[in-house]
């Protein structure tokens, strides 16, 4: 323990060896901080760069056990004040159906029947689907953007220990994610949370290049 009572985390060379379980807080074992270096550190910085939003999918779902292994990483996701504020949705076969069928509804509406039989088709389609919300706190307006901050943490661990497992992810925030219908379908009451997105999940059909601006125009030094 440090002076203001902390655990002091030890850094060590990556030797295989794996991080204590933490879990619950209950670690048998200090925490220690593992640099990575050669092939362990290569895998690490590649799967950040190379994971890539999925826009086509094969038809397989994915095996459930892989999916629980990345939904139990995504609750390491940084949490001001732990105060865990995601929540996953995970649609059945009859509320999936529904909630195409809502979709192509709105599609119809702005963009004519055409293609909203195409999107329905095209939703149908997808193989593995995840909802996530952050909780609504309107009386808090900071804890309300720390909480949606966090849950975008887990969602980005979801998708990169997806990656690690062969499986690609898309995060969409169409309109139907802030469809009131979309909430009552799946029994979520708008005033105490709201959905940050829908995730499509499976194995990739197609990868898209990766695109980034350079560094610099990110980086603001100042003296
Ligand atoms: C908050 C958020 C919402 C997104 N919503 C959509 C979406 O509705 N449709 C879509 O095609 N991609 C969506 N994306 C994925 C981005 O378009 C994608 O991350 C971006 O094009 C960069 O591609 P990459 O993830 O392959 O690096 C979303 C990403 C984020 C972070």
């Amino acid at each position: 323990m440090d002076k203001d009572g902390k655990r002091k985390k030890q850094a060590s060379k990556s030797d295989g060896s794996r991080p204590a379980d933490t879990e619950g807080g209950d670690a048998a074992e200090e925490p220690r901080l593992v640099a990575l270096d050669g092939d362990a550190l290569a895998a690490v910085d590649g799967l950040l760069r190379g994971r890539r939003t999925v826009h086509e999918f094969r038809p397989e779902l994915p095996p459930r056990a892989l999916v629980d292994e990345a939904l139990d990483l995504s609750r390491w996701a940084p949490n001001h004040k732990h105060t865990t504020p995601w929540r996953w949705y995970r649609p059945g076969r009859r509320t999936i159906e529904k909630i195409c069928g809502l979709n192509a509804r709105t599609v119809r509406q702005t963009k004519g029947e055409e293609a909203a039989r195409k999107k329905l088709e095209r939703w149908l389609k997808l193989p593995g689907w995840l909802l996530l919300t952050a909780p609504v706190n309107e009386d808090d307006p900071l804890r309300h953007q720390e909480d949606y901050a966090a849950c975008c943490c887990a969602a980005q661990n979801f998708m990169l220990a997806l990656w690690a497992r062969g499986i690609g992810s898309k995060w969409s925030t169409g309109p139907v994610t802030r469809h009131p219908e979309l909430y009552q379908l799946l029994g979520i009451d708008p005033m105490a949370e709201h959905v940050v997105g829908i995730f499509w999940y499976g194995f990739p059909a197609q990868l898209m290049e990766g695109r980034r601006e350079p560094l610099e125009k990110s980086v603001i030094d100042r003296p």
